[in-house]
């Protein structure tokens, strides 16, 4: 089968959006496109049916971290892999591990070699090299693959960034080599996405770009951002790797974000998002919608009976009312996480198909210019 491939159908004048095709082995994605997060195989209150059918989610992502504690490279590769383990044919994307282990995991240590950590579910220590991370994510069998990275956190010391930023150009070294000494498990082809690092210095960017850039590979992403920084800055960094990574090739702006910030990093030349919040924040009662953020548990919806977003065709946000919904979370029934987690998934693949044809129709900067503060406005 086929290396992942990116054909550029529209650049927009007025800003560095872009309008694409990814083709991989499972199918094609048009980008830019948001990917829905199913950290162990599942999007969480979602089920493969909806996603496809409701949401029509194009790529989803899982965790290798996640994947590699439970249920375990063995009953995957027993399964075939996750498409067939979970029942989702269309493309899929793991992350590499390193993020999850510094985020999650208990008593973890850096080491040249790699990660050792303690498992946040039942305390027993693993070690994650960039080989092993390469070796679990050809067990679970993704289209895209991560290479294995260092996330630094937010503010890191210049001579932290640096030190951290090279480690990570080693480990992706080590990623590719063992990649190549690898046959593809299932008779489809996984390609492998190189991270940008550098924390918040340009010249630490700049390099980080350059590098992953010269790898070459069918991909390229950036990390290291949306992790305590402002807003600015993340748009800083955002356009200054974007400007130093390959045109003809998809970037991915990685655990961003919010629908507003979805929309300037598009402005910015990135084709390819995930993030969490569109299904943890749902669970939480808060909607994304087309007129703007909603509380679902406050009081002054509780008679509200309009749809939750009549803004949208899908049938979920359409069928119910804001007032059934909230008095779901309020009981504390199940069906609210649901609901909401849908709602959200709706909006955000929503958000990134209008993004798509304003970017085709020409218009994409000025649409995007009236939609970031109508968005963000609480209802
Ligand atoms: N998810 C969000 N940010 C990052 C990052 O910097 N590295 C990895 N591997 N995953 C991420």
């Amino acid at each position: 089968m086929a290396a992942l491939s990116f054909r550029l159908e529209t650049t927009d004048p007025h800003s560095a959006a872009r309008a694409g095709t990814i083709t991989t082995d499972h199918g094609v994605i048009q980008t830019p496109i948001f990917m829905p997060v199913g950290t162990v195989g599942s999007v969480k209150a979602v089920t493969q049916q909806q996603l496809k059918h409701e949401v029509q989610a194009q790529i989803i992502l899982g965790n290798t971290y996640h994947l590699y504690l439970r249920p375990g490279t063995e009953v995957l590769e027993a399964a075939g892999g996750l498409h067939r383990f979970n029942g989702w044919d269309r493309p899929i994307l793991t992350d590499s591990g390193g993020y999850q282990v510094f985020s999650l995991a208990e008593k973890r240590k850096l080491t040249e070699e790699g990660a050792l950590f303690q498992s946040h579910i039942d305390g027993s220590r693993h070690m994650f090299t960039p080989e092993n991370v390469m070796d679990i994510q050809r067990s679970i069998g993704a289209d895209i693959i991560m290479a294995f990275d260092e996330c630094p956190p937010y503010p890191s010391e210049y001579a932290y960034a640096r030190k951290s930023m090279e480690l990570t150009h080693r480990w992706l070294d080590r990623c590719i080599k063992r990649l190549s000494e690898t046959p593809d498990k299932y008779g489809y082809t996984q390609n492998l996405f190189p991270i940008v690092q550098g924390s918040t210095y340009k010249d630490l960017r700049k390099a980080s770009s350059e590098y992953i850039a010269s790898r070459n590979a069918a991909g390229n992403a950036i990390g290291g951002l949306s992790v305590g920084e402002p807003e600015e800055m993340m748009y800083e960094f955002t356009a200054l790797c974007c400007e130093n990574l390959p045109a003809d090739k998809p970037r991915y702006l990685m655990g961003v974000g919010t629908p507003w910030n979805i929309l300037e990093g598009i402005a910015l030349g990135v084709d390819m998002f995930d993030c969490v919040m569109p299904t943890r924040n749902g669970r939480n009662g808060m909607l994304f919608t087309t007129q703007g953020v909603i509380n679902i548990r406050n009081k002054k919806w509780a008679s509200d009976f309009s749809a939750i977003d009549e803004g949208l065709s899908n049938e979920t946000s359409r069928f119910y009312t804001k007032a059934y919904l909230r008095h779901l979370f309020v009981a504390n029934e199940i069906l609210a996480l649901q609901i909401a987690s849908m709602h959200n998934l709706n909006f955000y693949l929503w958000l990134v198909t209008e993004a798509r044809k304003h970017i085709m129709a020409g218009d994409f900067n000025s649409w995007k210019n009236e939609m970031v503060p109508h968005l963000k406005q609480r209802l």
